[in-house]
């Protein structure tokens, strides 16, 4: 028998009603990895490698979990990564994040290959609810400029460039579900070819020749911060800073692209001592995706520097299992763990995070 809602206590919970209950062709698009799928399993487990090191006889009576994240306030220190295709998933697509999003106040990152139109997204939100806009580079600049420019006056708080995904990766287990149900407002226009799986069916407007060059023209066509999504080394980090952008994601996909690319938490752990030695950790702010699962990985990546997280597949499971309420209950189910790690760890707001409450000496790069 299925499990109903109030029986998911974990955001694991979600992932197996959704394989159970999800078609096929879903499943595969959702939970495929690349190649091998190794580095899509090591985003989660590189969190094992990370032990906290708590402080005791602290007042933790009341918990404060709101952050800023670009400038903007808000309740909780993750967002609602980009994910494409919500109506694989949910018959009503990404509004139904949106909509649950808006009950925690916590922040959406609307997809270039979302299900929905991008005006519904930015519809289905309410009053100051914050959304920033993920980009996929196309080809013709023009179109590129359109999108941009139109989410700056729609109100979109940050632009996520995404700089891992010149090619898409290889997902084996969706190519092999041939697919035929793209039900995406695919913005390529050209003819797609189905038969490589969904990934490659609706990537081919992604221009691959961009480069570090084309960063200043993104600042010339918007004021909206610029942040670049799927950072994996810290020469990287450092260049992003030179060449003035607000923000990096130390990111790989979430496994999807390169495999045998290390995890966001194992990078920031790189990232962070480099930054701070040069003086420049408030010259950008620094997010990391990949395998959160629980509320001790938010604030492992906090501890080590990181000013927000992006969880994406725990939110689609919750979704396509459950509807909105599901991705309500997998938020709170994080709030709920947040505020029980924070007193666990002595912390009663997130500005006390900091790397001398972790210990990382497993991590491979110390
Ligand atoms: C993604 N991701 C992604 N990233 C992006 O920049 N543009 C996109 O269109 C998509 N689409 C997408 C679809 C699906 C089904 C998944 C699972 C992921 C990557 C995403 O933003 C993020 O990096 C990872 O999902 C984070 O890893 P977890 O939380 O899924 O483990």
């Amino acid at each position: 028998r299925m499990p109903i809602l109030e029986q998911c206590y974990n955001l694991m919970d979600f992932e197996s009603v959704a394989k159970r209950v999800m078609k096929q062709t879903a499943w595969a698009y959702y939970s495929s990895g690349a190649d091998d799928e190794i580095t899509m399993r090591e985003n989660h487990t590189a969190f094992h490698k990370i032990w906290f090191r708590p402080r005791v006889l602290i007042d933790v009576e009341k918990i404060d979990f709101s952050t800023t994240m670009l400038g903007t306030k808000v309740d909780m220190p993750f967002y609602v990564t980009a994910t494409a295709l919500g109506k694989l998933g949910h018959p009503e697509g990404e509004v139904v994040l949106t909509r649950a999003a808006k009950k925690h106040n916590v922040v959406q990152m609307i997809p270039t290959l979302a299900s929905c139109s991008f005006d519904e997204i930015m519809d289905a939100a309410e009053g100051d609810q914050v959304q920033w806009l993920q980009l996929y580079v196309n080809k013709d600049r023009e179109i590129t400029k359109k999108i941009v420019q139109h989410a700056e006056k729609r109100g979109c708080k940050g632009l996520f460039i995404t700089v891992d995904a010149p090619q898409l990766g290889r997902r084996e287990k969706d190519m092999r579900t041939k697919f035929n149900d793209v039900g995406s407002n695919v913005q390529s226009g050209s003819q797609t070819d189905t038969s490589q799986g969904a990934a490659r069916a609706i990537s081919s407007f992604i221009d691959p020749g961009l480069s570090w060059k084309d960063i200043p023209w993104f600042r010339s066509i918007t004021k909206m911060p610029i942040i670049l999504k799927g950072v994996q080394r810290v020469e990287d980090v450092i260049r992003a800073v030179e060449v003035g952008v607000q923000g990096v994601v130390l990111s790989n996909h979430g496994g999807r692209q390169l495999d045998f690319a290390r995890s966001g938490i194992e990078v920031l752990a790189e990232v962070m001592p480099v930054l701070r030695e040069r003086g420049w950790d408030n010259r950008l702010e620094v997010f990391i995706d990949g395998g959160v699962r629980r509320a001790t990985d938010i604030i492992k990546a906090l501890c080590l520097g990181a000013k927000g997280v992006g969880i994406g597949r725990p939110f689609l499971y919750a979704m396509s299992a459950y509807g909105q309420p599901g991705v309500e209950r997998a938020m709170q189910l994080l709030k709920d763990e947040m505020e029980m790690n924070m007193r666990l760890i002595g912390c009663s707001s997130i500005d006390q995070l900091n790397p001398s409450l972790v210990d990382t000496r497993a991590l491979s790069m110390h």
